[in-house]
């Protein structure tokens, strides 16, 4: 089956094209190179077919679409930075909400009806109760949470004018690297604190701050759910082998399990054996305390289980990935 993925050149669009074309998919990859690195593409896909284009440009969606006889889409292009967002709310707006509809029109006109796309738990803002299940009320604190809401208010629209079928998944923290370490997490500027902790155990930064240690949780720092990119990956398949067209399945993807900021940093020195200097700063606005995913349904309907989101696993495979690349795709 042929399969087009947006964003096929980030950092989950570029695993999620390698896990499809080792099992068979032929994937035809679609990404404007602002963020992503074609070179992941290419190692995902051993160099499969490749369009760089804009998902505002309706018309080369709609083409490609047509042209490569795709039945069904993988979403992922968006950006995602929080920060970023809240400085440049009308970016968000434009790249994800008006990309997003862009592309819903070009699938109409195309007659295709299958879509699996990225969601976010940034549509969740701060929500009280832990665990997070999929009917939490979203309430979205900044621009990027409520620009992927905003997409899938425009999923329910498209299910129920054109009968298009769609799986969003909320990812929670994505984290890891594949584990021969050749795909990974490479964004700049880096924001992320996984990544952050492994640039300093490489030395090239000082120490990681630690952005408030005052919260209500176990050890003062905040609690996220951070989730293996293979992991996600494999939601991925399993969701295009379920969906049928007129069909809307939201889903939480995570593992379960909290992880504090402390303990991060704490098993990052066990990993890379370094000492990794922290320091305590203030809190980061915008960061809720905790972040959990109940993740039942999407085992419930996926048949889905993480394999790869063991602390452990996550740590050793993004520390493989930045010792082999210590400066991303730039130098490899
Ligand atoms: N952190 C630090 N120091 C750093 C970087 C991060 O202490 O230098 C902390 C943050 O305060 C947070 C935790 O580490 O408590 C994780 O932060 P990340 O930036 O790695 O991830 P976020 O939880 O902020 O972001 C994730 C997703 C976003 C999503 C957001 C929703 O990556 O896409 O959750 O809250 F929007």
């Amino acid at each position: 089956m042929k399969i087009l993925v947006t964003g096929a050149a980030g950092y989950i669009g570029s695993h999620t094209c390698r896990l499809l074309t080792e099992t068979g998919y032929q994937v035809v990859g679609y990404d404007n190179l602002s963020r992503g690195h074609h070179i992941a593409f290419e190692r995902a896909t051993g160099g499969g077919t490749f369009v760089q284009g804009d998902l505002l440009d309706t018309a080369l969606l709609r083409n490609t679409l047509k042209e490569k006889s795709i039945e069904a889409v993988v979403h992922f292009a968006a950006l995602g930075l929080v920060g970023e967002s809240v400085e440049y709310p009308q970016r968000y707006h434009r790249n994800n909400v008006e990309g997003s509809s862009s592309l819903l029109r070009a699938m109409q006109e195309a007659g295709v009806r299958r879509l699996v796309v990225s969601s976010t738990t940034a549509i969740y803002g701060q929500p009280e109760e832990m665990p997070i299940r999929e009917d939490t009320p979203p309430a979205p604190i900044n621009p990027y949470g409520q620009s992927k809401l905003d997409v899938e208010y425009l999923l329910q629209e498209a299910c129920e004018r054109d009968g298009l079928g769609f799986v969003a998944l909320r990812y929670f923290n994505a984290a890891g690297a594949s584990l021969d370490g050749m795909l990974g997490e490479a964004h700049e500027p880096e924001t992320h604190l996984i990544p952050i902790v492994l640039q300093v155990a490489l030395g090239q930064r000082e120490q990681i701050c630690i952005f408030g240690d005052d919260y209500p949780t176990p050890d003062g720092t905040c609690v996220r759910d951070y989730v293996h990119v293979n992991d996600l990956a494999d939601a991925h398949l399993r969701a295009l082998n379920t969906l049928n067209p007129g069909q809307r399945i939201q889903l939480n993807l995570g593992s379960g399990v909290g992880t504090s900021v402390l303990e991060i940093v704490e098993h990052a020195r066990k990993v890379t054996g370094h000492d990794i200097p922290a320091e305590i700063g203030a809190r980061r606005s915008g960061d809720p305390p905790w972040l959990i995913a109940d993740n039942s349904r999407a085992k419930q309907i996926l048949g889905w289980t993480p394999e790869y989101s063991s602390l452990d696993s996550i740590l050793t495979s993004a520390w493989r990935w930045h010792q082999r690349h210590p400066q991303g795709y730039e130098t490899t």
